[in-house]
């Protein structure tokens, strides 16, 4: 990474846009090429520094990928806007062929095109309405979704959401008694207990998920939603050995929709097959989801686009039903995007770029779970599938104690990465001490073995620092 000092003064001019630290401009992207970006901060240009995380685990292809210019012009000058409920398009019928041909058989059936992961999940709880009512099940209205969870920041995806996060929209959102519903979070690291295995900790898990459908009368149960790895919410930890396969057979037995969100772990990022859904890490294709929503490396940062894929179940009812949806999005299955994001997967298809993501990621893991875990650090757990792994921070390795959120650990340590050439997510410590600190890592699929070994030298060497910082200030 190099460093320079700016001489125009831009950089301290105030914002006019009205996100993240509102009253002043905040670090700024100026340029990026492949795995590496350009940001300027504070009156200085960083250049070269190497991209951990991709935004917010979207980039797939790298930055400036000279293919998807071409791909890009091509789209431009040969798709013409259409109201997608009135009038659609070609390209969003090949993208939903794609996704649907690459996922295992007899899955998904249909797609909706979107422009972001909160609107996809609100849409699929719409979907989820309908569905009931095609079937004439009008009372099917509950879902059951998980504690410390995110679906988005739209008011349908924060009732299903929960973290600290959501707390000041609750008198906007659905009631979280009495429709949302929240059940436990599946957290291995911290909440199975030392006499259980991981099948047994599942088990727990599933029954309490059982009590609640009963107690709620099943008639009444609509949808269990979970995100198969979470992501910025708890740090992708994965689910424990049998949990998803016990959701769905519970699903199953109750005529309850399964519903994974992969907005953030899916469309190639921790694929064990060089395909595209993470759930194929826990389940046969005879027990994939009835609805999932994907987004991010779908159009990999190229264009704003996420989605809804749909199963025949879903599909059926709707055929069988009225065949009809009333209203749209006003940019949903958007021709130009649609066709961007298919060059986008047709690129990371041919050059096989979800295999090497997925190897490049667990070999992430295991350089940082080696060389930080056993150590004198900050360093409880590194966890996570294929190219979405996360470190997380604690005051005590035995007890597992989180730091005060106070004490801003996660910032500071985000701050010292970047000043050392390296971008994460760090997602703080909860309160009630539930979660601690997190660091984040999403690289781009086309990482190489050399970028790996410097992202683990600049973390540990950060890690580090960092642990003597914090001990010289008595705070570990
Ligand atoms: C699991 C999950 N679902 C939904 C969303 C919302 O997606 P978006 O920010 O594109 O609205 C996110 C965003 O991070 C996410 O991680």
């Amino acid at each position: 990474m190099t460093v320079s000092v700016l001489e125009s003064e831009v950089a301290r001019e105030p914002s006019y846009c009205f996100q993240a630290s509102v009253d002043n401009v905040g670090p700024q992207i100026v340029g990026g090429k492949g795995v590496r970006i350009d940001v300027e901060k504070d009156g200085k240009i960083y250049q070269n520094i190497l991209d951990g995380i991709t935004g917010a685990a979207v980039g797939a292809l790298g930055w400036k990928d000279e293919e998807i210019f071409e791909v890009v012009n091509k789209a431009v000058r040969e798709s013409t806007y259409s109201y997608a409920p009135l009038i659609s398009n070609k390209a969003s019928e090949e993208l939903a062929k794609f996704y649907i041909d690459n996922s295992p058989k007899g899955v998904f059936s249909a797609a909706l095109w979107l422009t972001s992961g909160s609107e996809s999940n609100e849409n699929a709880l719409r979907i989820i309405r309908q569905y009931y009512l095609e079937r004439g099940l009008p009372e099917k209205v509950k879902l059951i979704s998980r504690e410390n969870s995110y679906h988005g920041f739209t008011l349908g995806a924060l009732g299903i959401s929960s973290n600290p996060r959501v707390e000041p929209y609750k008198p906007y959102i659905m009631d979280q008694e009495s429709v949302a519903l929240k059940m436990p979070c599946a957290y291995t690291y911290r909440f199975k207990k030392d006499s259980e295995t991981e099948e047994g900790y599942a088990q727990r898990l599933l029954d309490i998920l059982e009590k609640k459908i009963l107690d709620n009368g099943p008639e009444k149960v609509a949808a269990v939603i979970v995100e198969t790895l979470p992501g910025s919410s708890l740090g992708t930890t994965p689910p424990p050995k049998g949990y998803l396969k016990g959701i769905r057979h519970l699903c199953n037995k109750y005529d309850i929709i399964f519903y994974l969100d992969e907005v953030m772990c899916g469309t190639g990022r921790s694929n064990p097959n060089g395909k595209l859904n993470c759930w194929e890490n826990f389940l046969d294709a005879s027990e994939g989801p009835d609805i999932q929503t994907v987004g991010k490396t779908l159009g990999s940062g190229y264009v704003t686009i996420a989605g809804v894929l749909i199963g025949p179940k879903i599909k059926e009812a709707f055929v069988n039903g009225s065949n009809s949806i009333n209203g749209g999005n006003t940019y949903s299955s958007h021709e130009f995007s649609c066709a961007v994001a298919l060059g986008v997967q047709k690129k990371i298809a041919r050059e096989n770029l979800t295999a090497n993501i997925f190897e490049m990621g667990n070999l992430l893991a295991a350089k940082l779970r080696q060389r930080l875990v056993p150590e004198d650090n900050i360093v409880g757990d590194v966890r996570g599938v294929g190219g979405f792994q996360s470190v997380e921070f604690v005051k005590n390795k035995e007890t597992k104690e989180v730091f005060d959120p106070k004490l801003n650990i996660i910032t500071r340590f985000k701050n010292i990465c970047f000043e050392n050439g390296l971008i994460i997510m760090g997602m703080p410590s909860n309160p009630d001490g539930s979660c601690g600190d997190r660091a984040i890592f999403a690289p781009s699929f086309i990482v190489t073995e050399a970028d790996i070994n410097e992202m683990v030298d600049i973390f540990v060497r950060s890690v580090n620092d960092f642990s003597k910082t914090l001990r010289q200030e008595g705070a570990w």
